[in-house]
């Protein structure tokens, strides 16, 4: 080694040692005589001193340093003067006093400074990862992302799992986005697709008897972008034989606190996780994932607004839509600004508008207020136990449109008023999904996937009423996002096939899709279920991150692209011949 201490590891019972480092030039200050350098790498900031007194040529190469150049530096630990101690750095009882010393290369002005927390234009950032990465914030991302994916591999192997790596060239999975595809060379025409997740992959597993499956997988979807969604990321895919639900989340809500517990130490976990219904979280957050840090429930109001004179109210209810709201606590004193921006916040949503209520002196800024009687203010304030002071914001219109507004309500008013609690994570299960869901087109489709199984009870629902079957499904959903999916699956190809021919499967597509699956199920299969969590997104959540790009190391921007590669990227003549491909470009 070039080194025999690391930066970030020196302390008061070094003093006295003679020790070489190398790293990057984090910050240089010359205090005319003695110049002082910030020494970095992995492990953290060291300040090591040139004094011209000690060694007039050492002290020369260091007036040529300039940040990011990598050095190796030798001399002796001293305690720091009284007085210049830093209690901020590990290190910040120590200096090193330089005796020698080596430019082992020099560094180009960077395009942003590495030694300050500051906003750069992600562009930038994603330009120069390798440099992006050598901030303090990345590098602490990155290191919690090993953490949770070690305590995972750990946690699993200490119970039986095995780690099983399966192909990305593949085929198709449906998992409800678009496939990437690579052209075969060999096989003129052909196509194999990336893994959207390794789905019929794992439940094969199942039936060749590894009955305690894991990987830490990559999955590839064409899909928009948005914060927590890239084109490449990672699951904790799992599956398990012989098992119910009830094995499943527990399992893995062992997992989940555990690692917390050991991982981000600081955060507290709600625990036994909350378990929700479809329906319930419909219900009560608008969204089958609610952040529920906070309580600000969604209630109905629709026997109220039927008996009452308000327009608005009733022609919701006469037609069959919603009329629900929110208590915004402490908030009935909103100017008239602030209620018009929350209007438009819901109207940008889709909704009509937005009726505010305040509870209390304010009462006459309400429209509403005046086509309701006192005798009904009371009872919608009951509704929400309501107080003097609280303002209610009420949506009226189709139930879809109603739903999503004020769940994007719900989350504008915890912001406001700082009601989500940053270092707890809310974990919940929703559970009793609906198997179906209509599709554009009319047809059904699978609310997740197409291998869910269908509770024992509602399987004979499937001719009559598909709409009422629920699937043995569930999600972990954290602080309003979706964490992990997972369920019981099919294992019979019989019902396997009744199902993919009811999502409008044809015979022949049966087969070509999923014949190897099916054919898989008449030897043997046994009873399985699973899960899938994101790493992206866990890790986001633990590192208090609003997007996976900031716990990704070399993530896609917006466009799905790579910046640093330049990907993607048009490849020559030759190399399409030999995939007997040619480009028609509109
Ligand atoms: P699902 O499609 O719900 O289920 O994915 C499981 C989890 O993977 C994460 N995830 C993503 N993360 C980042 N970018 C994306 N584009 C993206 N898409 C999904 C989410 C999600 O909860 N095979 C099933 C799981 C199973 O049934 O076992 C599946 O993939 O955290």
């Amino acid at each position: 080694m070039l080194r025999t201490h690391c930066c970030g590891q020196l302390t008061s019972k070094n003093v006295g040692e003679q020790v070489t480092l190398a790293g990057w030039v984090h910050r240089r200050r010359d205090h005319g005589g003695l110049v002082f350098i910030d020494l970095r790498d992995r492990y953290g900031l060291v300040q090591v001193v040139f004094n011209p007194e000690i060694s007039a040529q050492v002290h020369e190469v260091a007036n040529r340093l300039r940040n990011e150049y990598v050095v190796k530096v030798s001399g002796e630990v001293e305690k720091r003067p009284q007085g210049t101690e830093n209690p901020k750095l590990a290190t910040g009882e120590v200096e090193v006093v330089v005796r020698d010393v080596e430019i082992l290369n020099a560094s180009k002005t960077p395009p942003f400074n590495v030694n300050e927390d500051v906003d750069v234009e992600e562009s930038v950032r994603f330009k120069y990862r390798y440099l992006d990465l050598r901030r303090e914030k990345l590098r602490d991302n990155m290191v919690l992302r090993h953490r949770v994916v070690k305590f995972i591999r750990d946690f699993l192997d200490a119970r039986g799992f095995i780690e099983v790596e399966t192909p990305i060239l593949i085929n198709s999975t449906p998992e409800g986005a678009r496939d990437y595809l690579v052209p075969s060379r060999v096989h003129p025409g052909k196509f194999y697709a990336l893994p959207q997740s390794p789905q019929q992959l794992k439940q094969i597993l199942m039936v060749a008897g590894f009955d305690r499956y894991y990987q830490i997988a990559k999955c590839f979807r064409d899909e928009d972008q948005r914060s927590d969604r890239q084109p490449e990321f990672t699951q904790l895919d799992l599956e398990m034989s012989f098992v119910d639900e009830e094995d499943i989340l527990t399992l893995t809500e062992e997992l989940f606190t555990s690692m917390v517990e050991d991982v981000t130490p600081a955060m507290r976990v709600l625990k036994p996780f909350p378990r929700l219904s479809f329906a319930e979280a419909m219900e009560r957050y608008g969204t089958d994932k609610p952040d529920l840090r906070y309580g600000l429930e969604i209630r109905d109001l629709a026997d109220i607004a039927a008996g009452c004179d308000f327009a608005v109210f009733r022609s919701a209810i006469d037609v069959g839509g919603w009329v629900r709201g929110i208590c915004a606590p402490g908030c009935g004193n909103y100017s008239r600004r602030q209620i018009n921006e929350l209007a438009e916040f819901v109207q940008a949503r889709g909704a009509k508008g937005l009726v505010s209520l305040p509870l209390g002196g304010e009462q006459g800024k309400s429209v509403a207020a005046k086509f309701l009687t006192t005798g009904q203010i009371d009872e919608i304030a009951k509704r929400f136990e309501a107080k003097e002071g609280d303002l209610l914001l009420i949506v009226a219109g189709e139930p879809n449109i109603v739903a999503e507004a004020l769940c994007a309500l719900r989350g504008e008013i915890a912001q406001r008023l700082d009601l989500a609690d940053p270092n707890l994570l809310a974990f919940c299960w929703v559970l009793d999904y609906p198997l179906f869901e209509r599709g554009e087109g009319g047809g059904w489709e699978s609310m997740h996937h197409p291998f869910t199984a269908p509770r024992d009870e509602d399987v004979p629902l499937l001719d009559s009423a598909p709409e009422r079957v629920h699937a043995r499904h569930y999600d972990i959903v954290c602080n309003g996002c979706e964490l992990s999916s997972g369920s019981i699956r099919i294992h019979t190809r019989e019902l396997q096939e009744k199902i993919l021919r009811l999502l409008g499967y044809g015979e022949k597509e049966i087969e070509q899709r999923f014949g190897h699956l099916l054919e898989a199920f008449e030897y043997g299969a046994p009873p399985h279920g699973g899960i899938a969590p994101g790493i992206d997104r866990l890790v986001m959540i633990l590192a208090g991150e609003e997007t996976i790009r900031e716990v990704i190391p070399f993530p896609k921007n917006q466009s799905a692209m790579d910046q640093m590669f330049g990907a993607p990227a048009e490849v020559s003549d030759e190399q399409l011949k030999e995939l007997h491909l040619k480009l028609q470009l509109e």
